[in-house]
C-alpha cells in the first residue's frame, strides 16, 4: 500500500470546512502575525502546507509573497483554487502529501497550521514531514506550524459535537487514546438532496507527540533553532483551549548566512507589533 493510501483526505469536511471552523480563524491568524513578525520582512517565498481551502496562503500571497499551497485533499485543492482565482491572487497548487511533497524552489518560509501535522497516520512520520520541509526551505527558512499536545487530545477530542445549518447537519463523535497518542472523529453527515436526506461517513484520526520528540526530530533533520509558544493566549474565547492544550512552534534551518543577508526584494511590507504571547 502506498503512504497516500493510508491517509483518508477530507471530503465532506472538505466542503463544509470554512464554515464549521469559522471560530478558530481569526485567533490562528493572529498567532501568525506576532509569531512570525521577526522574520516577515525575509520572507519572499513560502508554502502553506496542509492548506486546507487555501485562507492562509491567500492572506500571505496577498502581501505580495510567491505562494505555493500544498494538499494531499483533491477537493481541498480545487476549494483553494476556486478561491485564488475569485480573489484574483496567484497560487501555485499543489496536490501532494506533506510526508514527501517537493517545491520547483527552495522558499523561506512553510506554514502548516491548524493542527495539520497531527493528521500523519503514523508516528514515524513527524521525522518525514520534517525531513520533506527541510528540503524545500531554503538554509535560514523557517518552518511554522502547531499540534494538538496530549492535554488537547484530552480536552475536546471527547464527547460529541453537533453543527447544522440549512440541509446540512453533522455530529462529529470525538475520542482519543492516552496509550496510543492517538485521537480520532467519527463524523456522521446528514446532507439534504432534493427532497431526501443522505447519510456519510467520514473519520479524521490524529497523533500525538511531545514537546521533546518534536524539538529532537527538528534538530536531527536539519533545524537549529526551535521555538515555541503556548496557544491558549491566543484562545481566550475558547474555554476549550486553556494552557498546555495546543502549542505553536518556529523552527529555522539551519545553515544560514548571517541575520540580515538575507534582503527581502518585496516592495511593499505589511508592519506587524510583536505582541506579549511571543515574548
Ligand atoms: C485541520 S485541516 C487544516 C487546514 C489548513 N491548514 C487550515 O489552517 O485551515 C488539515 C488539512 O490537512 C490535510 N492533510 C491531511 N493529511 C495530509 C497529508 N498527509 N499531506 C497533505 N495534506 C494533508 C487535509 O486534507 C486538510 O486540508
Amino acid at each position: 500500500m502506498s503512504q497516500a493510501e493510508t491517509v483518508k483526505p477530507y471530503r465532506w469536511l472538505a466542503q463544509y470546512y470554512d464554515e464549521i471552523f469559522a471560530s478558530m480563524r481569526s485567533p490562528a491568524d493572529e498567532a501568525r502575525e506576532r509569531l512570525l513578525s521577526r522574520i516577515m520582512s525575509s520572507v519572499d517565498s513560502a508554502c502553506d502546507l496542509a492548506c486546507g481551502t487555501g485562507t492562509t496562503a491567500l492572506i500571505l500571497a496577498r502581501k505580495g509573497i510567491t505562494m505555493y499551497a500544498v494538499d494531499l485533499s483533491p477537493l481541498m485543492c480545487r476549494l483553494a483554487r476556486k478561491k485564488a482565482s475569485r480573489a484574483g491572487l496567484p497560487l501555485h497548487i499543489l496536490q501532494a502529501d506533506m510526508r514527501s511533497f517537493r517545491l520547483p524552489k527552495a522558499v523561506d518560509l512553510i506554514t502548516c497550521e491548524f493542527d495539520a501535522l497531527n493528521h500523519v497516520p503514523h508516528r514515524r512520520d513527524l521525522r518525514k514531514v520534517a525531513r520533506a520541509v527541510a528540503r524545500a526551505l531554503r538554509p535560514g527558512g523557517h518552518f511554522f506550524f502547531d499540534v494538538n499536545n496530549s492535554l488537547g487530545f484530552k480536552r475536546y477530542w471527547t464527547g460529541a459535537v453537533w453543527f447544522e445549518k440549512p440541509g446540512v447537519a453533522l455530529v462529529m463523535r470525538n475520542g482519543h487514546s492516552r496509550e496510543a497518542d492517538r485521537a480520532w472523529s467519527d463524523v456522521e453527515w446528514f446532507i439534504r438532496h432534493g427532497r431526501l436526506w443522505r447519510r456519510y461517513h467520514e473519520r479524521v484520526e490524529e497523533v500525538c507527540w511531545d514537546a521533546d520528540e518534536i524539538r529532537l526530530t527538528l534538530q536531527e533533520t536539519g533545524f537549529d533553532q526551535v521555538r515555541a509558544w503556548d496557544a491558549a493566549p491566543f484562545f481566550k474565547d475558547n474555554p476549550l483551549i486553556g494552557p498546555g492544550c495546543r502549542t505553536f512552534y518556529l523552527a529555522r534551518k539551519g545553515g544560514s548566512p548571517q541575520p540580515g543577508l538575507h534582503q527581502s526584494s518585496r516592495a511593499h511590507r505589511t508592519s506587524i507589533h510583536p505582541g506579549s504571547p511571543a515574548a
